[in-house]
């Protein structure tokens, strides 16, 4: 291991009574060989998992577990106020619920609402759990406070059932907390314009034709940005989803709005991702009225292209650096290459949509990406916000590489 990147940061490593105690052992291990001083509070139910003594012992700190405790009544106040962040790992359904409502019913839930540090949470959860709509809106609270959240990993389960609620592994949470810690601020001073999301092509006044997008990759795309010092805005097509702190969204409803929303921001971005899904065709006219079916409108619709927005921003462009992505089914990189060269663009980022967790609404994504150069690099299945971060990498390298040859050019 090289320069022990937790060096001098004090954490409170939070344990929830999940069957995942015991991974928090190792990642109480891991935390310490990178240097953290690491004081640990558990709940009552995750004693009944790991022993106290088991961490008392590893973190050299006495364990806290209960709020009345004696020796160190006022650890719930004194602990979050004197660490650089608190992770709750595992972190149950009921501690998510918990936090997320603002109870304080114990020592960890208190410690928790009282700490003024960065919180991390890191579920573990089975039978379905972490799918249930109670829990994802209590995730999606905790998100819009700020609040970290490392989503489980797919696979088996205690229950000896599959599905997504394994703990995160502590590579994951590391890299998290890394991220909350010191983000990087790599980006700041560029100007970055991001597009997200499906467009809807009027049929009807009820109607509409439009794809699967969720617009998760494009926002993860524009909060990476954000969070590494980027200025962002973010055109979208329509999406549940809320904007990412600090970027100026401007939302969309069809190809031609976005196509319009995006060329009249081209001038002043430096770094241009495409990452919505534009309806490639539109009906050539929209019914002023609902369409009957018996009238056999529907079956007789007759559709024109939308505009190919990528390829329009990449022939107007001046010095951008324009990323495209490819939604393939087959022959990923061969497809995206032709892309690549038929739209003039810098990078492209390959998903092959009909693989499992990869493109469509999915949290996670498998990309490959292939720059102007030819080079190709393939990224394994990992969160959206992880595979924002990579393609940033990338589009960063690029435009390094082309300020330092343009002096050359002149
Ligand atoms: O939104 P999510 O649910 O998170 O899903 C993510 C995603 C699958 C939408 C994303 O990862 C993705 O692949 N986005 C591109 C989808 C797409 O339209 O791919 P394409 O291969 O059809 O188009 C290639 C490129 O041209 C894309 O950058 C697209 O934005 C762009 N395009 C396409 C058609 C069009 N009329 N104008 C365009 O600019």
């Amino acid at each position: 291991m090289g320069v022990p990147r937790l060096q001098g940061r004090r954490l409170v490593l939070g344990i929830g009574g999940s069957i995942a105690c015991y991974k928090a052992v190792s990642l109480l291990r891991v935390l310490k060989a990178e240097g953290a001083d690491v004081r640990v509070a558990m709940t009552a139910s995750a004693t009944k998992f790991v022993t106290p003594l088991t961490f008392e012992v590893l973190s050299q700190h006495r364990v806290a577990v209960d709020l009345f405790a004696r020796h160190d009544a006022m650890a719930h106040l004194t602990w979050g106020e004197e660490a650089d962040l608190l992770v709750v790992a595992p972190c149950t359904a009921n501690f998510m619920a918990k936090t997320a409502l603002g109870l304080g019913d114990d020592l960890l839930s208190t410690m928790v609402l009282a700490a003024p540090c960065p919180l991390v949470l890191s579920p573990a959860m089975d039978g379905g759990m972490w799918d249930h709509p109670a829990i994802q809106a209590h995730a999606e609270t905790l998100r819009r406070r700020g609040v970290t959240i490392v989503e489980p990993d797919i696979g088996p389960l205690a229950s000896g059932r599959t599905g997504r609620g394994r703990l995160a592994t502590e590579e994951r949470i590391l890299e998290a907390l890394l991220g909350v810690l010191a983000p990087r601020q790599d980006l700041l001073g560029i100007r970055v314009l991001v597009s997200a999301g499906p467009t809807q092509e009027a049929i009807d006044p009820v109607r509409f034709l439009s794809n699967h997008s969720s617009g998760k990759m494009g926002y993860a795309v524009a909060e990476a940005a954000r969070q590494r010092g980027a200025e962002v805005v973010l055109v979208s097509g329509p999406t549940s989803l809320e904007s990412p702190p600090g970027v100026e969204l401007v939302r969309v409803t069809t190809a031609e709005e976005m196509h319009k929303a995006l060329t009249v921001r081209l001038a002043w971005s430096q770094l241009v991702v495409m990452a919505a899904a534009v309806a490639d065709s539109r009906p050539k006219r929209a019914a002023p009225h609902k369409l009957k079916k018996a009238a056999g409108a529907l079956a007789r619709l007759e559709l024109e292209p939308t505009p190919d927005i990528l390829s329009s921003l990449s022939r107007l462009r001046t010095t951008q650096c324009v990323v495209g992505f490819a939604a393939e089914t087959e022959s990923l990189v061969p497809h995206a290459r032709v892309k690549l060269r038929d739209k003039g663009l810098d990078l492209i980022v390959a998903n092959n949509v009909l693989a499992e967790g990869v493109g469509f609404g999915s949290e996670t994504n498998k990309v490959t990406l292939i720059d102007r150069h030819g080079r190709i690099t393939d990224l394994p299945l990992m969160p959206k916000r992880a595979v924002a971060d990579r393609l940033l990498d990338a589009a960063k390298g690029l435009m390094q590489a082309a300020a330092r040859r343009q002096p050359r050019e002149k």
